[in-house]
């Protein structure tokens, strides 16, 4: 439609050219009339003449002679005069619309050349009703046949984006409602059909994050199952090693000197792998209980951690704590007494491992917001493996008989209490951790 409105105004001059120009040829081939009759014709016929070419009359120009040949009334004075011969486009144009503006009737005057050059020029005189009539007719059917087109145009390219575009990417839609109703069946994942580049495109990338979405998720089912297996075998072993542990506590005591040197190696052993089955088993209960906070004061609870764990019997270990007395924590004691053995313990381990003399640092702080515990040892730090699968469960040990649980959970513990676990230094000289504890307002006290 815009196309045919910006040609329309050069092609409606076209046509208005055409107009006059046929007007004046008419009017030649009716003054070709009188001069070969030496002008000797009938007022009628005269008339008839005129009225066949639809003009008032006609003027002949001979080597500079104006000649009048053919002449009836005129309406109205002259508004206009066209030369056809010096007009510019730019002329036809403005004198097209012109006339469309304007409804009233005027006799204008046009002059151009006669056809086939014959040596004169020829002048007409002719109202600008037909005209004007002519063209808005012509204007009428150029604008039906534009709206014509556009409705076919339309209609065309409607059922081709249809077709093409929204058609191909409603299926895309539905594949996409189906698959999510049962992500785990592979034979939903979308095959590309598309021929559309752009869409294709789109059906391959949906395509390959459906699989490895499937895939994903039937590992997962996997790993779950595998999970629950071995949180049975487990406990069924823990069990069983416990048993086990009673018998061996007995000939620890023997008095065949074989047993006696043994026995202790084998007690140990089953110490080891006792606690491994219960980390394990810690770690596979799916979640851990949502802490039940309480107040109580952090200094008794590490000293009750270094007494459990032994930490100050142990040979070449001493253990710093630095707590401001009085400290009172809102948190869940039991869970946090878990953390801190943890990474004592893990500090301890470190520590002992190295032969030397070492200490164990424990101090803690409060901001307006937040409670900090700092567990810090001078062992050899964390060794590259722990390191890389810090706070990942089964990954991260470097120690004979570990089981890489031990952080994880503390992460986790932490983590329920809306805080966080952090490494905050690790290097020859040591290794450092923080726990930052949330002050958390509007928790009631669960255990009060
Ligand atoms: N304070 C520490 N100094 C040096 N290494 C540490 C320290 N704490 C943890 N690690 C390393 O990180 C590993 C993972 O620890 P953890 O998650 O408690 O598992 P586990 O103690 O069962 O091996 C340990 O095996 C140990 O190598
Ligand atoms: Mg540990």
């Amino acid at each position: 439609m815009l196309a045919e409105v910006l040609i329309f105004v050069p092609s409606i001059a076209r046509f208005r050219e055409d107009y006059l120009l046929l007007r004046l040829e008419k009017a030649q081939i009716a003054s070709l009339a009188l001069l070969a009759t030496d002008g000797m014709i009938s007022t009628e016929l005269e008339t008839e003449l005129l009225a066949n070419a639809d003009v008032y009359n006609v003027v002949l120009w001979r080597d500079q002679i104006r000649q009048l040949i053919l002449s009836s009334p005129v309406n109205s004075d002259i508004s206009a005069t066209y030369d056809l011969r010096i007009a510019t486009p730019l002329h036809l144009m403005r004198d097209a619309l012109v006339v469309l503006v304007d409804s009233q009737d005027h006799a204008v005057r046009v002059i151009g050349h006669p056809v086939q050059d014959a040596g004169f020029l020829i002048e007409v005189t002719m109202p600008t009703a037909p005209l004007r009539k002519a063209m808005l007719d012509y204007g009428l059917r150029v604008f039906m046949l534009s709206a014509l087109i556009s409705v076919v145009t339309a209609s065309l390219l409607f059922f081709a984006v249809r077709r093409l575009l929204v058609l191909p990417i409603r299926r895309v839609v539905e594949h996409m409602a189906l698959y999510a109703d049962a992500p785990e069946d592979a034979r939903r994942v979308i095959a590309p059909t598309s021929g559309v580049v752009e869409v294709r495109e789109a059906e391959e990338a949906l395509q390959s994050l459906q699989t490895q979405m499937t895939g994903a998720l039937r590992q997962k089912e996997r790993l779950a199952q595998l999970g629950s297996a071995v949180a049975k075998i487990s406990h069924d072993l823990r069990n069983i090693l416990t048993t086990a542990q009673l018998f061996a506590d007995r000939i620890e005591h023997s008095v065949d000197p074989v047993v006696a040197r043994i026995a202790p190696k084998l007690v140990g052993s089953i110490t080891r792998a006792v606690s491994l089955c219960e980390s394990t088993l810690a770690f596979g209960k799916a979640e851990e209980p949502s802490p039940r906070l309480s107040r109580f004061a952090l200094g008794p609870l590490v000293e009750e951690v270094i007494e459990a764990e032994a930490l100050g019997e142990r040979p070449g270990v001493s253990c710093l704590v630095d707590i401001p007395a009085g400290l009172i924590l809102r948190a869940d004691a039991e869970q946090l007494y878990r953390v801190l053995a943890n990474l004592m313990r893990n500090a301890m381990q470190a520590l002992e491992a190295t032969g030397k003399e070492g200490v164990i640092e424990v101090s803690a702080g409060e901001t307006d917001s937040a409670w900090w515990i700092r567990v810090g040892d001078t062992g050899p730090g964390l060794p590259l493996r722990a390191r890389e699968h810090l706070f990942t469960a089964f990954q991260g040990s470097a120690r004979k008989g570990g089981s890489g649980l031990g952080l994880a959970i503390a992460f986790e513990l932490v983590r329920g209490h809306g805080g966080r676990l952090e490494l905050l230094r690790s290097d020859e000289a040591g290794t450092e951790f923080i726990i930052h504890l949330p002050k958390m307002d509007g928790l009631e006290d669960a255990g009060q």
